[in-house]
């Protein structure tokens, strides 16, 4: 004869007395299983919590005897990166700027630390691609067409010490002169050097007015745009004859260019950005097809 207990017929098993409409609810035991399964999930539990960190303290939360921290192993995962990376990151910083590119190693751990660094730091300004915004002020970083010089000694320290920042004394500086706010031209003036700017850019420009803004041109602008607005990388003055603009090249954003001037700001990163990652970072931008 078989141990499994015989099924009682419905009449034979009592009732809990509860009953609606003519439906008694019968009171049958708890399957056996489904009552060791719950007093296991009950041992499991306090196990657990004494196990791994589960009570909310107010700075942090119970430690538990095994010790686990998520926290412990990311930091022990990033330490071993560095350490591993140590080495390498030694030599980028005591190399000369122009060595790292022809060293394959170096140049290769370079590009690849500078282009994550890039993604984090530099996107939300320079573009996820590095190509600037176009209107805003923020350059292309990929053509050839550098504000401050396109060497990679110009980039680091570009890179290093910022644009116009009050923050870094050795940020790159200079300043265009709001020639319309400040009454240093009049609007027929600046309407008439404008035109010139189009002509040189080989825009669609009025003859007359050019040929009057030239003289304009060359007694304001051309001490930091140079002749024919060549443009000045030593006071990063953008060259004016050529499709590349910083801010807009048509009438309406060369008059306000002219009337109010602009002051393009990037921040130092000295002090927020180790040496190493200044370096990769210069690598990178360097490497994206403009470096000269
Ligand atoms: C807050 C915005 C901002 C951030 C962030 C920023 N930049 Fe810039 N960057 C600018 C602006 C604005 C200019 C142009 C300034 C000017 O008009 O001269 C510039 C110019 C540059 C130039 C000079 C380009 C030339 O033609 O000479 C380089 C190189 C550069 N940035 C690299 C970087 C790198 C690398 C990072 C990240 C570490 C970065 N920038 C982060 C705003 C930013
Ligand atoms: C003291 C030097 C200086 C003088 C003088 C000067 N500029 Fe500038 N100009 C600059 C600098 C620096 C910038 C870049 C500003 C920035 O990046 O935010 C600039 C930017 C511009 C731009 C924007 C170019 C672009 O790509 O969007 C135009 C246009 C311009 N200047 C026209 C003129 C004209 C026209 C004159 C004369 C009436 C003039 N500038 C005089 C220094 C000067």
């Amino acid at each position: 004869m078989c141990a499994k207990q015989v099924k009682k017929a419905p009449h034979e098993v009592p009732t809990t007395g509860h009953e609606w409409d003519g439906i008694r609810e019968y009171d049958n035991p708890m399957p056996r299983w489904w009552v060791w399964v719950f007093y296991a999930t009950i041992v499991f539990s306090i196990w657990y919590t004494a196990a791994y960190p589960a009570w909310p303290l107010i700075d942090r939360a119970t430690r538990g005897y095994l010790g686990q921290n998520t926290r412990a192993d990311v930091d022990a995962e990033i330490k071993r990166f560095d350490d591993a990376n140590a080495e390498i990151k030694a030599k980028l910083v005591a190399a000369d700027l122009g060595a790292i590119a022809k060293d394959d190693a170096l140049n290769q751990y370079a590009t690849a630390a500078g282009a994550a660094v890039f993604k984090t730091w530099c996107a939300q300004c320079h573009g996820s691609g590095a190509a600037g915004v176009q209107g805003k002020g923020y350059p292309n970083l990929l053509d050839n067409d550098w504000l401050w010089g396109g060497a990679i000694e110009d980039i680091h320290t570009t890179i290093s010490h910022g644009i116009r920042n009050t923050t870094d004394p050795d940020a790159r500086y200079s300043e265009m002169p709001k020639f319309g706010v400040d009454g240093l031209l009049e609007p027929a003036q600046i309407g008439e050097v404008v035109e010139y700017v189009l002509q040189i850019s080989k825009q669609d420009h009025d003859a007359t007015k050019a040929a009057a803004g030239a003289t304009v041109f060359a007694d304001n602008c051309a001490a930091c745009h140079m002749e024919n607005g060549a443009g000045d990388r030593a006071q990063g003055a953008p060259a004016l004859n050529d499709a590349i603009w910083l801010y807009g090249g048509d009438r309406d954003t060369l008059t306000q260019t002219v009337t109010g001037a602009r002051f393009g700001v990037m921040p130092s990163w000295t002090g927020r950005l180790s040496e190493d990652e200044i370096r990769a970072v210069a690598t990178y931008v360097h490497s994206l097809g403009g470096g000269e």
